[in-house]
């Protein structure tokens, strides 16, 4: 593996085998002195042209726990903001010997372009509405550590799915992995090739809802969508909205994710969000392991012939 642009193409194989070593940096991630000198004399450079607080935050985490370097450029204060494109930049922190870039950009496919003009590994946190790789990785590890073996459970996606590279990699991820996925929203938020996918469409919730095992609740991606799509935020609350009367259709111990960052009362109702009526919201854990599956990117990518678990 050179990059890592998205799931699409991935290997059941190559999946567990990221999924696995991040549950072995895990318990690292959980030490009380979370340091190992894995990735020592690595430089990483987050480069994000939109804004972050999990993801970027949790790849600088997971360099600095591995020992390596980890610069953030901050888009509005560099030269970006004098004109520079996003090639320039690119070869700009390349000669400054970056090891690695983390890369967020609003268009979809930017990803794969950084890729294409840079010796280095590249990983992208999120490209438009195309994927987000790690997002599904660490999605897939914590329903993996709360339902054992993926394959054969019910995951409903619930929201804005045209918009959503987290629904785009959930899907990949997912069904490679043998899970059956549904895609659950109104019509106006379906992608036009959603039956291209390997999916079940449904535009009433609690038919989306029945018997799932998981549901991963989509924010309303707002700064992706063109005005109209929805006649109301109320409206659109009171027919999709997550809220435990809505989750009583799936099955008892179903499993909550969220992506984040959750817009409470819209998407997701605060209950459910805090695990109210014994429910079970894993947003905590799924932010946690957002660290682990980080390091596991990090290492495959700049450290494989290192052993990845070296006592601190
Ligand atoms: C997601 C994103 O940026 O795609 N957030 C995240 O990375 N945790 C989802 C979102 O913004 O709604």
């Amino acid at each position: 593996m050179r990059h890592l642009l998205g799931l699409k193409n991935m290997s059941a194989a190559e999946l567990q085998s990221l999924l696995d070593t991040a549950l072995a940096f895990r318990e690292i991630v959980d030490r009380p002195v979370k340091k190992v000198p894995t990735l020592r004399g690595k430089a990483v450079i987050t480069l994000f042209y939109e804004n972050s607080t999990r993801t970027r935050t949790s790849f600088e985490m997971a360099a600095k726990i591995m020992s390596a370097e980890a610069i953030n450029i901050a888009v509005g204060q560099s030269s970006v903001a004098k004109g520079e494109s996003l090639k320039d930049t690119l070869q700009t922190l390349q000669s400054l010997r970056a090891d690695c870039i983390v890369i967020r950009h609003p268009m979809s496919g930017s990803a794969e372009f950084a890729a294409n003009i840079l010796h280095i590994p590249v990983i992208n946190a999120g490209d438009g509405r195309h994927e987000h790789p790690t997002q599904g990785l660490l999605d897939m590890l914590t329903i993996r550590q709360a339902k054992g073996d993926l394959s054969g459970l019910v995951v409903s996606i619930v929201g804005d799915i045209t918009h959503s590279r987290v629904a785009r990699s959930n899907i990949w991820g997912l069904t490679a992995m043998g899970a059956s996925v549904r895609l659950v929203g109104p019509p106006t938020l379906m992608p036009a090739d959603a039956e291209k996918l390997p999916v079940t469409v449904h535009s009433n919730l609690l038919e989306g809802l029945e018997g799932a095992d998981v549901v991963n609740v989509l924010r309303l991606q707002t700064e992706r969508q063109e005005a109209g799509l929805l006649p109301s935020l109320r409206e659109y609350s009171r027919l999709f909205g997550i809220n435990h009367k809505s989750l009583a259709c799936a099955k008892p111990d179903v499993l909550v994710l969220h992506p984040g960052p959750m817009n409470r009362g819209v998407e997701i109702s605060s209950e459910v969000a805090d695990g109210k009526y014994g429910l079970h919201s894993a947003m905590e854990e799924q932010v946690t392991n957002g660290i682990a599956v980080r390091m596991a990117a990090l290492y495959t990518l700049m450290g494989a012939n290192i052993p990845p678990v070296v006592d601190a």
